[in-house]
């Protein structure tokens, strides 16, 4: 199979950087298709640590194309800045090519997000405060920048004072200082300068690699539970995560997408508000807290916690069509003595076999869960499913057969090569 499409199946922050990484290395072409700087991940490469928000996982393979796609809003001070982080870890050589169609996100989204959460007082979203959702607001409202518009900086300049004063209005709303049109075109004139020569049209290159077989990796970002159309909503970010929005977002066939690959934790967790019917709080969910590092890559919050919910994870494997499933951070689970999985939700006493499309409904679900023992050995060394303690085989396996579906990876430790590979997929 020549392509494979990653997939956060919760609340985003799976684990899916160490598994992307890990065919990162095996791909012609990495790609990320949509969000912005709202996600955050590190990667472990040659024993040195990279902080990666925008730029793809191929970026510390020299052999690999890396491309910001359609889809995307770019924050371009975070881009370079991310840039600069690399060079001066003496990654100089790179390959990244951004679409002319990707929207670029200006400091004033970032003032709105968070004026926006600040008035919505007790309803706030929890958002990253990066300003993806006013980015996206402008891009379908027609109101925003594309990467392409730095190549032309006389219709740039038009077009920022088309849009500039609208924005105005809404900035003054909420109290904010107006923005100058000068200083957001000396802005991205500087942005054009350093980057011009790697905005192209994307779908090109794409098409072009596709119909060449070329081994492409889909890069996910957040998790499945935060999409706009089928997640907690208004709990969600402003684009879909799902591997069915690639196609839209990259300009690619429906075709193009053969392989999904579905992450999940081996718990849950979520930041910012909304509803989530598996959480637990207290000294458990504080015990799997610390020992996975549970707090905000961006932002430093705690996750809320909860257990592996098996009605939340069918209905992403349905609606996305997931055929695999890696497991992350099951090494975490030995903080606890016994390990619950959620595997029926209840609305007013009644058992109900769908995931509520609305928050009032869904805040009202009582879950029924089953217990099973927990595991005390260091699976960090673990090579293969056999050499995994009974308890932990039995847990991978009770999920498989809940979920009806295969966990072919299993990662035992953050360590890259603690991963048990089943089977092979790329
Ligand atoms: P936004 O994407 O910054 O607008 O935030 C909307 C919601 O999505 C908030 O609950 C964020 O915490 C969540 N979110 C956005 N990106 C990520 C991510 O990469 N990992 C986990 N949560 C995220």
């Amino acid at each position: 199979m020549s392509t494979l499409a990653i997939e956060g199946m919760q609340w985003g922050d799976e684990g899916k950087g160490k598994i992307t990484d890990l065919y990162a290395m095996k791909a012609d072409i990495v790609v990320r298709s949509q969000g912005g700087n709202n996600a955050g991940h590190s990667i472990q490469h040659n024993g040195v640590r990279y902080a990666l928000r925008l730029l793809p996982s191929g970026i510390l393979n020299e052999h690999v194309v890396n491309v910001l796609a359609d889809g995307m809003v770019i924050n371009p001070t975070c881009l370079l800045e991310e840039l600069d982080n690399l060079n001066n870890k003496g990654i100089t050589k790179y390959n990244l090519v951004i679409s002319s169609r990707a929207t670029i996100l200006l400091p004033y989204h970032i003032e709105i997000d968070k004026a926006r959460e600040e008035a919505l007082k007790g309803n706030k979203i929890g958002t990253t405060k990066n300003g993806i959702g006013p980015c996206y607001e402008d891009k379908a409202a027609r109101l925003s920048i594309r990467m392409g518009d730095l190549l032309d900086l006389e219709s740039l300049k038009n077009r920022l004072e088309a849009i500039v004063p609208i924005k105005n209005l809404q900035l003054q709303a909420f109290g904010g200082k107006p923005v100058d049109i000068d200083e957001i075109f000396d802005l991205l004139k500087d942005v054009a300068i350093k980057l011009k020569d790697r905005i192209i049209d994307t779908t090109v290159f794409l098409r072009k690699a596709y119909k060449e077989n070329k081994k492409i990796l889909f890069e996910g970002a957040q998790g499945a539970m935060l999409c706009l159309n089928y997640g907690t909503f208004p709990y969600v970010t402003s684009s879909s995560p799902l591997v069915t929005a690639i196609p839209n977002n990259t300009g690619l066939p429906l075709t193009a997408v053969n392989q999904v690959l579905g992450i999940m934790k081996a718990y849950s967790t979520r930041v910012g508000e909304g509803p989530f019917p598996s959480e637990i709080d207290g000294d458990i969910a504080h015990r799997i807290r610390e020992k996975g590092h549970e707090y905000g890559t961006v932002t430093k919050r705690p996750r809320r916690v909860g257990w592996l919910d098996i009605p939340q994870l069918k209905y992403v494997k349905e609606i996305s069509g997931i055929t695999s499933i890696a497991i992350m951070l099951l090494d975490v689970l030995s903080a606890v003595e016994e390990i619950k999985i959620v595997t029926k939700y209840y609305v007013d006493g009644k058992e109900i076999d769908y995931v509520p499309s609305t928050v009032f409904e869904l805040s009202k679900v009582k879950v029924e869960t089953i217990t099973l023992p927990s595991w005390k050995e260091d699976i960090s060394n673990c090579k293969s499913f056999e050499e995994l303690p009974i308890n932990c085989q039995k847990y991978i396996e009770t999920i498989e057969k809940l979920l009806e579906c295969s966990i072919d990876i299993i990662s035992v430790s953050p360590e890259k090569d603690a991963t048990i590979i089943r089977k092979e997929l790329f």
